[in-house]
């Protein structure tokens, strides 16, 4: 089987902003959001962006849309590298993609009912009906009770606006689809309909997912792949059953032992990862994660990791991944 082409791409893709009090009209530094991301989804795949908050995974989703713009780096829209970061280039990865916002009420017309909002994509496209019996079906399919459908943004709950930018999504069905985390704020029960009407759209039009979210249990539900974020740069990514059953990085293993336990009785090996995540502004040297990592060695504190390719698509920025950690630290010990 030849692999697919991805539908989307990026390659060591940056985003850093001018900071701090401009002299001149020079800023005096730059605030690097996003170093070096390189990610790829291709059609039919669900991949999750997964970390702490402040990793940079919104600042992700939307540099591949051109909403905050990128520094460098190449964006590759079906295998085709996007001229430049251009407002035109980006139109063209706009027309395939569709971005769920992290806070969807942000990006609804408040003077726009909600079943004029779902079925305008189908209006702008000219493809699929928009007779209010078939934008009712949409919006039953999103979760989204069809008699909502008539009121104004402002008298929806979160979680009704949530569903509502769900069903938008849907009205023409994209070929990617980012999703800024889609579940957050919705009940349990919800967020399992939400992630399988995106199971059951990736089976029926082999959509591409680009999930993100925090959250541990909903990656592991539905994706292929996971990549994980910290400080801006993917310190580990590989396929999702891969990353749980043998998590490389120390981050990612923090994170999977941080999840919650539903058996109260169950007893942690390690506690959850040490201490806050490290300003944007004073990055620390070596492995930015060196800090809280409870496996740090000298080296770690001076010199930054390379991402490694360990084989089956499983990559991690880590000087001595676990599994070699303990021959390593054997070894240190004499
Ligand atoms: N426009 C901006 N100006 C300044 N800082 C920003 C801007 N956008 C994002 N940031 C900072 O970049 C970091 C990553 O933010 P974000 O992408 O929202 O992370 P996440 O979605 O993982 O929580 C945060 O520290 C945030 O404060
Ligand atoms: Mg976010």
């Amino acid at each position: 089987m030849t692999p697919k082409t991805p539908v989307i791409e990026a390659a060591n893709l940056t985003v850093s902003i001018p900071e701090g009090p401009h002299y001149f009209f020079q800023p005096t530094y730059k605030l690097d959001i996003l170093i070096d991301v390189s990610i790829a989804v291709s059609p039919g795949e669900i991949v999750c962006v997964v970390g702490e908050s402040g990793s940079g995974k919104t600042t992700f989703g939307r540099a591949l849309l051109g909403l905050m713009r990128p520094s460098g780096g190449k964006i590759r829209l079906d295998g085709t590298a996007l001229a430049d970061f251009s407002r035109k280039s980006f139109r063209k990865v706009r027309q395939q993609a569709a971005l769920l916002f992290q806070d969807p009420a942000s990006s609804f017309n408040p003077r726009q009912r909600i079943g004029t909002m779902i079925a305008e994509p189908r209006h702008i496209a000219g493809a699929g009906s928009t007779r209010q019996a078939d934008i009712a079906a949409l919006a039953l399919q999103a979760g989204l009770q069809p008699d909502l459908l008539t009121r104004f943004p402002h008298a929806l709950s979160g979680g009704q606006a949530r569903r509502a930018a769900v069903a938008r999504a849907l009205s023409v069905i994209p070929r990617l689809i980012i999703a800024d985390e889609p579940t957050a704020g919705l009940d349990v029960s919800v967020q399992g309909g939400v992630l399988n009407l995106f199971l059951d759209i990736r089976d029926r039009h082999d959509t591409a997912f680009l999930l993100i979210t925090h959250n541990l249990a909903v990656a592991r539900h539905v994706s292929d792949r996971i990549v994980i974020m910290y400080l801006g740069r993917v310190v580990e990514s590989g396929p999702t059953a891969e990353i749980f059953r043998a998590p490389r990085h120390p981050y990612t293993k923090a994170l999977l032992d941080s999840e919650p336990v539903p058996d109260p009785k169950h007893r942690r090996a390690e506690p959850p990862v040490i201490g806050e995540v490290p300003s944007l502004m004073a990055r620390p040297a070596g492995c930015e994660f060196h800090q809280r990592c409870r496996h740090v060695l000298e080296r770690c504190r001076t010199e930054a990791p390379e991402d490694t390719q360990l084989g089956d698509g499983h990559s991690v920025r880590c000087h001595f991944p676990l599994q070699e950690t303990k021959a390593v630290a054997a070894m240190a010990a004499g």
